[in-house]
């Protein structure tokens, strides 16, 4: 098939790269030259598992990234990729999908054969329908052959998200109709997992309800963690057996520093806005949020009363990537943990295997160290921010510090005298 791909961020590029590594003759479309420049030279912007060799493979045989929307009318079908990130209020800003749907549109005017559309952006329920469809038939004239229109949700986890793309638990396919969502599920052919038609509001609404619920799972456990903690019992130990019931499942009950990235914090917070748009309380939703926005004080607090006063304290602070594998650190935890260190006297000396650059552009004002043991010497305490697997090993590095006083924020280390944030 022929797929056309708008947007080349994380979910875009993987896409685009995943499609034609299933035989698909991929056409990428990004408005940012430097990124069309580095993806034809088969350079990934980003760093996720798999996605440079794909390119390599792919780039100049059947993966093209260009500026242009002229071409778009070739492909068969387009994907939607934009951004829709959060506006102060919490609601996800659509902008971005609004002048996609648009460029379309322009670029199928007078298409006579059949294409599809499809939405692959996190949109609130209701948006493929109400702007994306209306935006791309305004302008595709009385000419223009049928445009089917879908909506097909992302679980792509960033650091895996090749492997998600490839082996998904599940393939979801809303669609304005039958043919639609036929032509559609032919992008997929070779892809072993089953798949849910619905109509686009459903999908739309899976992709939130899921990320809500994963969010929650978090939260729980972190809640679960705080009173385990004062009765001093190990939550790990608890969430082992919790996690053991099938209707439960053992994933996601990590208790640690909360949850962040590029998804669960803005997603929930969507999907409070449009309940509340509704005049319903989200009570449960905020509650989760409001877990989350507490377990970095959690942490500081800890580390008060072990270290006291902060000022011109030397603090190690490992791990600034929102999780492992990513130099992404979109709301990571690690942000405003730092951000009170610093606010309270603490000199900062921060350590992570890929997300130094990317947290200096954020956080310029600490100390970036190149190894764990740089950011440990001479350090009064450390606080594990992020699960990379890395740290599991640190032990004899923890002796370079003045003293040791360690806090593990993700269950990571395995030396025995570190102290968890919930356990
Ligand atoms: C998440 C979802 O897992 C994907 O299914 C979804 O497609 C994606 O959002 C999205 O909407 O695009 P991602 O943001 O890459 O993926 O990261 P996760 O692996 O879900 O982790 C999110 C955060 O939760 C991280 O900060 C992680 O450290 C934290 N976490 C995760 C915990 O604190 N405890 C856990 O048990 C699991």
């Amino acid at each position: 098939m022929r797929v056309s791909i708008i947007g080349g961020g994380y979910v875009g590029l993987v896409s685009a790269a995943c499609m034609a590594g299933l035989g698909h003759s991929v056409m990428l479309i990004e408005i940012d030259e430097n990124k069309v420049e580095a993806i034809n030279s088969a350079k990934s912007p980003i760093y996720e598992k798999g996605l440079a060799e794909l390119l390599s493979a792919h780039v100049g045989r059947n993966l093209l990234a260009t500026t242009s929307y002229e071409n778009l009318a070739r492909s068969d079908v387009s994907l939607i990729c934009v951004g829709t990130p959060p506006l102060p209020d919490g609601s996800a800003d659509l902008s971005m999908i609004e002048s996609a749907s648009t460029l379309i549109g322009k670029a199928l005017a007078n298409k006579e054969k059949y294409h599809v559309v499809a939405v692959k952006s996190t949109v609130p329920p209701g948006t493929t329908q109400n702007l994306v469809m209306p935006a791309v038939q305004k302008h595709t004239g009385k000419n223009a052959g049928k445009i089917g229109f879908v909506m097909n949700p992302e679980f792509l986890r960033e650091g895996l998200a090749v492997h998600d793309f490839m082996k998904p638990d599940r393939i979801v396919i809303g669609s304005s109709d039958v043919r639609a969502g036929d032509v559609f599920e032919s992008v997929y052919q070779g892809i072993d997992a089953p798949i849910i038609r619905t109509g686009l509001i459903a999908a739309e609404m899976i992709k939130y309800a899921s990320n809500a619920f994963l969010a929650t799972k978090i939260s729980f456990s972190n809640e679960i963690g705080n009173v385990c903690k004062k009765m001093g019992i190990d939550v790990y130990e608890v969430m082992s057996g919790v996690g053991l019931d099938h209707r439960i499942n053992p994933h996601f009950l990590n208790a640690g520093v909360g949850f962040g990235g590029s998804c669960f914090p803005k997603d929930v917070s969507a999907l409070i806005s449009l309940a509340e748009k509704m005049d319903i309380a989200p009570v449960l939703l905020r509650s989760v949020m409001d877990v989350n926005e507490k377990q970095p004080q959690k942490i500081v607090e800890i580390l008060l009363r072990r270290v006291g006063d902060l000022k011109a304290k030397r603090i190690a602070v490992l791990g600034l990537a929102f999780k492992n594998d990513t130099d992404d650190v979109r709301e990571s935890r690690a942000i405003p943990v730092i951000k009170e260190l610093v606010g309270r006297g603490a000199l900062v000396a921060a350590y992570d295997p890929k997300a130094n650059a990317s947290m200096s552009a954020i956080l310029p004002e600490i100390e970036y160290c190149g190894s764990a043991s740089h950011a440990l010497t001479n350090a009064d305490a450390c606080l594990v921010l992020t699960e990379w697997p890395e740290f599991a090993d640190l032990d004899k590095e923890f002796d370079l510090m003045r003293s040791r006083v360690i806090i593990d924020g993700r269950r990571v280390l395995s030396c025995r005298d570190a102290e968890g944030i919930c356990w």
